[in-house]
């Protein structure tokens, strides 16, 4: 897979939270090949943190990634690192997810991404926004926004044990010990 050497680019003070918060290439793998195989055009990624996922899936593809990330210092080090691959087909945007238009999309990619509401060690970084009742409120969003999506929607989730997607969602297939899960909007 290209961008197998992607951790080494990663700035140092960024690359101690790898093992944690940035997907695995055997992720990234299988996550890019369902894409590819159900036909993704434009897929979002929601939380992009250094942009690792789209990177190295926009390398293997000719979809078209989207990385939404919260956080400046992680949005920039995405700017930083696709500029390094010269990448056309990915968009990087500093935002908070609960702004973003959905529709554009077709695929979404969910790791985990509201974690840190409720973590009780290893956060990228502690700070006041941090709160539990956070994390339920973000998973609702969303999965509203989710809802409205159109049927061949495709989603992956990955480590998502409390984001119950709806009946409209059908279960496609199951990966890494039931952590890796693919779905799509059948109504
Ligand atoms: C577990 S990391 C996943 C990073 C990336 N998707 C990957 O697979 O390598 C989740 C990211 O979501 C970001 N995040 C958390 N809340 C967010 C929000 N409300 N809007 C956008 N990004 C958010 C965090 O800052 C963190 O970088």
């Amino acid at each position: 897979m290209l961008g197998e050497n992607f951790n080494e680019l990663i700035r140092k003070e960024l690359r101690f939270f790898t093992n944690i918060h940035w997907s695995e290439i055997p992720t990234i793998q299988l996550t890019t090949d369902f894409f590819k195989k159900n036909d993704a055009k434009n897929v979002l990624d929601i939380g992009s943190g250094i942009g690792k996922f789209c990177i190295i899936s926009a390398l293997n593809s000719n979809i078209h990634f989207t990385g939404i990330e919260i956080r400046e210092v992680l949005h920039n080090e995405a700017l930083r690192i696709s500029k390094i691959y010269n990448l056309k087909n990915i968009t990087f945007i500093q935002a908070d997810v609960k702004e973003i238009d959905f529709s554009p999309f077709d695929a979404f990619y969910y790791y985990n991404p509201f974690c840190e509401h409720i973590a009780v060690e290893n956060w990228i970084e502690k700070n006041d926004f941090l709160a539990e009742e956070k994390y339920y409120e973000y998973e609702e969003i969303v999965l509203n926004k989710l809802e409205k999506m159109k049927e061949g929607t495709l989603v992956v989730l990955h480590y998502a044990k409390t984001f119950f997607l709806s009946e409209n969602f059908q279960l496609i297939d199951i990966k890494q010990n039931g952590e890796l899960t693919f779905w799509k909007k059948i109504k």
